[in-house]
């Protein structure tokens, strides 16, 4: 039987044959991207969320400071690998092997710019990033850019509403309005005033959600300019946590560690019980596969008919693998 880390990784792999096939999350209902469940990081402006990411991925990798950094969704696919290698390759040059990862964190600058130019405005097309690592959990997140001021940027820059509402229901709505699916992540909290703590927060008095608040101290932007590098940043979190008179007895519930935790549960949880659903989804697809093949008249030559092909063979593979994790899909397996 097939274990569950292994069926995140194939909702992996169909999500980035969606995109290979054109289907960028846009698409609306019947859309298999939008079956499938991924964790999309939202939140102010330079409030932390590429640092929450680097620090759940363990990696120094993304760029990341004051302003609009980010300008478009990256969608950040974790792997975890047994054989001790790790790497990052990008969908957009899917043979090209990233062992250095200040190369990727360039690559990401330079792709951004490749679509928006270097306007620095915000585009929804998604940069597709996955990483291979010993050290990650499975799972897949989306760095987007902070939606309360890139409102403003935008309007400001072209002041036009279509992309930001798409922008906003492509992303934004899917994932806020609903409290199932929102954790909150509350970051910075070394740099509170003095005598202050974030303990109602944090314990779900002041804002209630179905999920826990989890705590995190980032990197601030003096250990980025002295180097510190993650492993000490995540050790500094812990001890930060475990020595402090107010968060001491939260200390096993904070961290970015522990937030990637939750989070594959979260997500291992919600994959399983959206199974059928995705099944039921592929099997329609091979029907209209089969459809337009039938009206080609087979065999057919050419382009068209080689990539249908490709397509209803892929469509089997998944609904196969599917399957037998429905079959197999006991409880705790
Ligand atoms: P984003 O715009 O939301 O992606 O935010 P960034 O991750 O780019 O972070 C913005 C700035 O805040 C950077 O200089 C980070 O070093 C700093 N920062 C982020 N999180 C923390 C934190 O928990 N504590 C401190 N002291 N600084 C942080
Ligand atoms: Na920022
Ligand atoms: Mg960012």
């Amino acid at each position: 039987m097939a274990t569950m880390g292994s069926l995140i990784g194939l909702v992996n792999r169909i999500q980035r044959a969606c995109t290979v096939l054109g289907d960028h999350g846009g698409g609306g209902e019947g859309s298999l991207w939008e079956a499938l469940p991924s964790v999309a990081v939202v939140g102010g402006q330079s409030s932390g969320k590429s640092s929450v990411l680097e620090s759940i991925v363990g990696r120094d990798f993304l760029p990341r400071g004051s302003g609009i950094v980010t300008r478009r969704p990256l969608v950040l696919q974790l792997h975890k690998t047994e054989s001790g290698q790790e790497y990052a390759e990008f969908l957009h040059s899917p043979r090209k092997r990233f062992t250095d990862f200040a190369a990727v964190r360039k690559e990401i600058a330079d792709e951004t710019d490749r679509i928006t130019g270097k306007t620095k405005a915000i585009s929804n097309i998604p940069i597709h990033l996955s990483i291979y690592s010993p050290h990650v959990v499975n799972l897949t997140l989306i760095d987007l850019p902070g939606l309360t001021k890139v409102a403003v940027a935008f309007y400001q820059q072209r002041g036009n509403k279509n992309l930001l509402s798409k922008i906003l229901k492509t992303w934004f709505d899917l994932m806020l309005t609903r409290g199932d699916r929102t954790f909150g992540v509350l970051t910075k909290l070394d740099l509170m005033d003095k005598g202050t703590n974030a303990v109602d927060v944090l314990e779900g008095r002041q804002y209630r959600l179905q999920h826990p608040w989890v705590g995190i101290v980032n990197r601030s932007q003096a250990d980025i300019n002295r180097n510190v590098d993650m492993l000490a940043a995540r050790r500094k979190e812990k001890e930060y946590f475990e020595s402090s008179p107010d968060y001491g007895h939260l200390a096993h519930k904070m961290g970015a560690e522990y937030l990637a935790k939750l989070l594959s549960q979260h997500l291992e949880a919600v994959i399983k019980a959206k199974i059928p659903s995705i099944v039921a989804m592929i099997n329609k697809t091979i029907d209209e596969i089969e459809a337009e093949l039938d009206r080609l008249g087979r065999p057919i030559g050419g382009d068209a008919g080689a990539q249908l092909y490709t397509i209803l063979d892929m469509c089997r593979a998944f609904d196969r693998v599917f399957k037998e994790h429905l079959d197999g899909g006991r409880p705790g397996g």
